[in-house]
């Protein structure tokens, strides 16, 4: 069977505008998998490297499914052509596939046809450069293979999580990104000019979550929220995509046991749907498949001795991900001092020190969920809002929650960078996310 371009027998169909719309290309990576050993195909895509010889050129091609071998030689009447082909130009073409040891990937196509779409400067990224300088070309960087990889395995966790919720018949629901109060504390509120109002960018959904559980009772979201992060770490972003959800009737127990089911569904779901990504990337994949609960539950005052501290310290980056490290496995930290945590978050009957929520620590990233079962009582939550100094003004919306058939209810919030860190086994949240943003970067 002969595929693409060569569908038009004729010439002008090949060197024309056609290209785009009617011509079945084939993606790179099917080659690669030995689909169509022996076969014309065509393909189009970038040049990933070159080596121009007198007796025969080599360009590597890719495309968004992998990376292979075409070769040219001076008979071909696409010779001058090819030799205009610089990195990163574009290309359309058609050939044999045959197998060869001797190319990266196994395979190699002898071009037939050639059509060279955007021939490309001499292109900046060259070997050896620093992350500095690959963030400030990040709109050229994402076209690298590691970016490309952590690109698919990211967009796969996101299909993941729908998947999950499709499972359990929950909804997805949105809520608005200007709000009028802090949800997680002021000190990280993005403070906004809105019409003749101050307003805040949302730090996360939760506070409309917990209206909209008593019209639908299991809800989701995946959607940008905002940190004025001062603080500059491997893991936090100005801008980060975050996973919520909250259920109604949902204890602080069952919650935990919700997120342990989550995270191991998305876990087999990424490593059976972007096998050939993460290995490539160098992860464990069958670590990935067989990867399963139950997470160790450690209350924060075992967590504080562990780490030689007092009542009151508030754990480093460093610190969670010493212990995860030491364990092996992830780790619930929970039962934490009131007064470290949200003012939503209920108390614990048991130890009205602590509250019922809990971070989940995963290994080599550290804190990447962060939930609770929230007050439902009315009293509780204006005391807690007295507590906190928050103004019950701002919160009286909130408050009427408590009036009309209040429920006990939990939820959780989940950085989908810090679960793409983990997974890709990336070391920085900034290579999780096409354009971070973070105190200094807002450029490109
Ligand atoms: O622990 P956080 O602040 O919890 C909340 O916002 C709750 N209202 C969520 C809820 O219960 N619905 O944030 C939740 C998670 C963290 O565990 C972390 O993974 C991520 O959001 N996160 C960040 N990710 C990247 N950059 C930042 N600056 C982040 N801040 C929080």
């Amino acid at each position: 069977m002969i595929y693409g371009i060569l569908d038009s027998a004729e010439e002008k169909h090949f060197k024309g505008e056609r290209i785009d719309k009617s011509m079945k290309f084939v993606p790179i990576g099917e080659i690669l998998k030995g689909e169509h050993t022996g076969k014309k195909v065509a393909i189009r895509g970038w040049v990933h490297r070159e080596r121009k010889q007198k007796a025969v050129s080599f360009f590597l091609l890719r495309d968004d499914s992998g990376i292979v071998q075409t070769a040219i030689k001076p008979e071909s009447k696409y010779w001058d052509e090819s030799q205009k082909l610089t990195i990163e130009s574009s290309a359309a073409i058609e050939g044999t596939v045959k197998e060869d040891k001797r190319a990266p990937g196994g395979y190699e196509i002898s071009v037939d046809k050639l059509e060279v779409v955007g021939v490309a400067e001499r292109y900046p990224i060259t070997k050896d450069q620093s992350e500095e300088f690959l963030r400030d070309v990040r709109h050229l960087w994402i076209r690298s293979r590691k970016m490309t990889l952590v690109l698919k395995i990211r967009a796969a966790v996101f299909e993941a999580v729908h998947e999950f919720y499709k499972q359990k018949g929950y909804f997805e629901i949105q809520s608005p990104s200007f709000t009028g109060s802090a949800c997680e504390g002021g000190s990280t509120l993005f403070e906004v000019k809105y019409f003749d109002q101050k307003a805040y960018l949302t730090q996360s959904w939760q506070l409309y979550a917990e209206a909209m559980i008593f019209s639908l009772q299991k809800i989701y979201c995946i959607a940008p929220s905002y940190r004025a992060e001062k603080s500059r770490t491997r893991r936090h972003l100005a801008e980060y995509w975050h996973h919520e959800m909250e259920t109604a009737w949902m204890g602080f127990e069952e919650l935990m046991g919700f997120e342990e089911e989550m995270i191991t569904f998305i876990a087999h779901y990424v490593a059976e749907k972007c096998e050939t990504d993460l290995k490539e990337l160098g992860r464990d994949v069958e670590a990935l498949k067989k990867f399963k609960g139950p997470f160790i539950r450690m209350r924060y005052e075992e967590a504080i001795k562990i780490l030689g501290q007092k009542w009151g310290y508030d754990l480093t980056d460093e610190d969670e991900r010493k212990l995860v490290a030491d364990a092996g496995k992830p780790i619930f930290l929970t039962h934490f001092p009131r007064e470290m945590k949200a003012f939503y978050m209920k108390v614990d009957q048991k130890d009205r020190r602590v509250v019922l929520g809990a971070d989940l620590l995963m290994p080599g990233v550290g804190e990447t969920i962060g939930g609770s079962e929230r007050i439902s009582d009315s009293k509780e939550l204006e005391d807690s809002l007295k507590l906190f100094k928050l103004k019950k003004e701002d919160y009286s919306w909130y408050m009427d929650l408590r009036k009309y058939g209040t429920v006990p209810h939990s939820g959780f919030g989940l950085g989908m960078e810090r679960l793409v860190m983990w997974l890709a086994s990336a070391e920085h949240i900034m290579d999780t996310i096409p354009f971070p943003r973070t105190m200094t970067r807002l450029y490109p």
